[in-house]
């Protein structure tokens, strides 16, 4: 298969970093089609963490990686990214491609963002918002503007200072371009032309989605979600690839739910099992270190998310933070007024109102710990992973038993 699309079917956090890695060493390129520094995407080689924002998850193989036109990103923050990384420069420039499309992030965006309303929202305060309302507002900045720094710096300057930010931030920000600037221009490629020659061509390609299905303006819980469309028409509009270049869609999901920010989690729980599930499954932020908001799989967020990025298959991450569980449940279904829903609505009101069912199966209580084949899994693991594959109608073909690249069942 040619391209496959790596995406998040609950609310980001799903672990599509780790499995990005792990498909990249088969892989010729990875592309990041969408979002910015919002994303962390952890990478676990060899005991060594990695935690990647804006870089593609390929990166570790040396596998041409490309930052696509969707994506916004601040030139300082992926230099200082780069610089952190301990990713030989010089290898950088065999291997990382900018679109020159992409969107642009300065200090005024990341001001605007921790205003009240992305409070409100619980953003991660990057700029997220603000530069795609600059890029759909026809106001931004793409990224080949840094061909030419002098009239780029004259810009940033002109917009943080019409909107109050402090000049001597500003001053120090225009003195970190400065370094990098000349660096970047020198990555920039016209990235649909590029992905497109690569897949005809074929080459192998790894498209990285990033945040989850449920974050989407267009899909998700709205208004608490991000500003980009992480579902598989991203993929599309955010790399250049046209739809019927997609040939793989790969899922990833959670072996139980996450969420950070605001808005509703209907599975969440706020007790002390909850408090458990998250230090098991060391659930802070991978960006801001906030603790991630802990509950059980619901089964109406992954199989509507699958119904609407066409998922072939599912990568079911984390199982092994449920090994020492009496119980485990599992939402099938919400009701609303006695009546029984099986769709995750869109109407937010009705999400508000309804409450999760669930199935309750009993816990395995045994290690699964870095185990790497299915007949080695507790045949109550089967069990739960038996009926996720059931219930959402497609097969669960990766199994995710810890963060290690090599701690991964494959069963196709
Ligand atoms: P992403 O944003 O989807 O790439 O996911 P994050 O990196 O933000 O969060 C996933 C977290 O879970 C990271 O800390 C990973 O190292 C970790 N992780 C991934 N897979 C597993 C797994 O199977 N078991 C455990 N215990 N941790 C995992
Ligand atoms: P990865 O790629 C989890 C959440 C924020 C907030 C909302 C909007 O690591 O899965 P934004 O800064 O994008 O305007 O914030 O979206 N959010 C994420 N949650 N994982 C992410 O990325 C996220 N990126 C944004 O917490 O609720
Ligand atoms: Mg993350």
């Amino acid at each position: 298969m040619a391209s496959t699309v790596v995406i998040g079917l609950q609310w980001g956090d799903e672990g599509k970093g780790k499995i990005v890695d792990y498909l990249a060493e088969q892989a010729d390129m990875v592309v990041r089609y969408q979002g910015g520094q919002n994303a962390g995407h952890t990478v676990v080689v060899a005991g060594k963490k990695s935690v990647f924002h804006l870089l593609p998850s390929g990166v570790l193989h040396g596998k041409k990686c490309l930052m696509g036109n969707g994506m916004v990103i601040d030139p300082v923050g992926l230099w200082e990214e780069i610089e952190t990384s301990g990713i030989d420069r010089q290898v950088l420039e065999k291997t990382l491609y900018i679109s020159d499309r992409a969107h642009m992030i300065f200090p005024y965006h990341k001001q605007s963002d921790a205003g009240e309303h992305g409070q409100k929202i619980g953003t991660t305060g990057k700029g997220i918002g603000p530069a795609y309302v600059d890029k759909v507002n026809r106001t931004g900045s793409v990224f080949g503007e840094i061909r030419n720094l002098l009239s780029l710096k004259d810009k940033i300057r002109s917009r943080c200072s019409a909107e109050g930010c402090d000049s001597t931030m500003v001053d120090e920000y225009l003195g970190k371009l400065d370094v990098c600037a000349g660096w970047f221009a020198s990555r920039l490629v016209n990235g649909a032309y590029e992905v497109n020659k690569a897949y005809d061509q074929d080459d192998s390609i790894i498209l990285e989605g990033a945040q989850g299905t449920w974050l989407d303006i267009d899909h998700g819980t709205y208004p608490f979600v991000t500003s980009s469309n992480t579902t598989i028409g991203g993929a599309c509009t955010g790399s250049g690839l046209p739809a019927k270049k997609i040939d793989r869609v790969i899922g990833i999901v959670k072996a139980y739910t996450t969420r950070v920010g605001a808005g509703k989690h209907p599975t969440e729980l706020t007790d002390d099992l909850g408090e458990y599930i998250r230090k098991r499954g060391n659930e802070f932020g991978a960006t801001t270190g906030r603790p991630r908001r802990v509950g059980w799989l619901d089964l109406l967020v992954v199989r509507q998310a699958a119904v609407i990025n066409g998922a072939d298959e599912i990568a079911l991450m984390k199982l092994d933070v449920l090994d020492e569980l009496d119980e485990i449940k599992v939402a099938t279904h919400y009701m609303l007024a006695g009546q029984r829903i099986d769709v995750f609505p869109s109407d937010m009101d009705e999400l508000e109102r309804s409450t999760p069912a669930y199935e309750t199966f009993s816990g395995w209580k045994q290690s699964t710990v870095g185990l790497t084949r299915y007949e080695q899994l507790p045949d109550k693991a089967k069990e739960y992973i038996n009926f996720i594959e059931k219930q959402v109608g497609i097969p669960v073909t990766m199994i995710s038993t810890g963060p290690g690249r090599e701690e991964t069942i494959r069963r196709k």
